[in-house]
């Protein structure tokens, strides 16, 4: 039996949406290949299952991920699912990644693709993938408000920005959520971009609840990734920083195994239990992981369960930056 995610409201602006949400990205890129079939089954379990957050990028595989989604969501009633997009990354053609624009024609442009590749007259939270150092947040939000005005986005988002940006940023228009990592792992928000957060009535959807696979309980030092996917260059995927980042794995697997869950499930609770306005975004692209996700909901984590976990993997235990140092550049998060 699989419970169905409760509604959750992120925001001054009221975005309601399920506590746990499904990131497509790996769907597309960056992960290694994937299988469109499983990838569309995967979203279809999804919704099935109450799960009615749907986040992409129109940068994941170039336009892939939105037109995989379109897909997907044939057949299926809009109203009933929150698609969340980012914009404003910047790629050439052989997918290489060249900077960033986030100027008021650039997003009104990326929208209009956008809307195209979804074949739909709306999205329900639009967001800068990063902070555009050349285009001041009042700008981008700015012109994000106009097309919430048309009609054409209902809610507007940030990435990885930090407390000054939020605040900014709030000051043009309401912002529903942050999408920030939040992991056992990566916890850096906690100290001031959350509780700037929270001041100002905005939400949290976190991704890399799983850092990535790599809390997943599922990872190995004898796994094989191939030239395009991420965790070939993330600095905690490497050598010896693995090797140490396995063992805190292993420490929670002692404490999911006594609680009769996985990993992944103690990981994805975990970050759930941050708070009512904390929604994980979860990286799944087959129905067995989705399933396994799904399972997080069965998981309470009571105070003692939560000393264990904090005991096993202390704030900042892991080995290594969340990126590599060219990326954390462009975290106005990390700033
Ligand atoms: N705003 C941003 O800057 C930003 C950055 C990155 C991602 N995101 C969004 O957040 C979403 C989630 O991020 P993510 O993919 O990095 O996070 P994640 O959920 O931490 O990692 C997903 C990876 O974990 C593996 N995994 C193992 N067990 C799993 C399970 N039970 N459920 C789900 N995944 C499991 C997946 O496995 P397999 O390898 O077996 O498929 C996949 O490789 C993305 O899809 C994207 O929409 C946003």
């Amino acid at each position: 039996m699989t419970t169905t995610p409760a509604r959750a409201t992120l925001g001054a602006s009221a975005f309601t949406t399920s506590t746990l949400g499904l990131g497509c990205m790996g769907m597309s890129d960056l992960y290694g290949p994937a299988d469109e079939a499983e990838s569309i089954a995967t979203i279809h379990a999804a919704l099935d299952a109450g799960v009615t957050l749907l986040d992409t990028g129109d940068f994941y595989g170039m336009g892939h991920n939105e037109l995989l989604i379109h897909e997907a969501l044939r057949g299926r009633k809009r109203e009933d699912v929150e698609i969340s997009v980012k914009f404003g990354a910047q790629r050439a053609p052989g997918g290489s990644w060249i900077g960033y624009d986030a100027s008021p024609a650039a997003t009104k442009t990326a929208l209009a693709y956008t809307l195209r590749r979804l074949r739909t007259d709306y999205i329900d939270v639009y967001r800068p993938a990063r902070l555009d150092p050349n285009v001041p947040i009042e700008e981008t939000v700015g012109a994000i408000a106009e097309l919430v005005e048309a009609g054409y986005v209902r809610h507007i988002g940030l990435s990885e920005v930090g407390a000054e940006t939020l605040r900014r940023a709030a000051a043009v228009h309401p912002i529903s959520d942050l999408q920030i990592e939040y992991s056992l792992i990566s916890r850096g928000l906690e100290s001031e971009v959350l509780p700037a957060a929270r001041s100002l009535g905005i939400g949290v959807t976190a991704y890399g609840v799983l850092s990535r696979g790599l809390l997943s309980g599922h990872w190995s030092s004898n796994r094989e990734v191939n030239a395009a996917d991420f965790r070939g260059h993330s600095p905690r995927f490497q050598g010896e920083n693995l090797t140490h980042n396995l063992n805190l794995v292993e420490a929670l697997r002692a404490i999911a195994e006594a609680k009769g869950a996985t990993v992944a499930q103690i990981a994805i609770a975990w970050v759930a239990s941050r708070g009512s306005d904390i929604v994980p975004l979860v990286g799944a692209r087959r129905r067995e992981r989705l399933a396994e996700a799904l399972g997080s909901l069965e998981v309470t984590l009571g105070p003692a369960d939560l000393a264990a976990i904090e005991a096993a993997v202390p704030a900042g235990a892991a080995a290594g930056e969340r990126y590599a140092a060219a990326q954390m550049a462009h975290l106005d998060s990390e700033h």
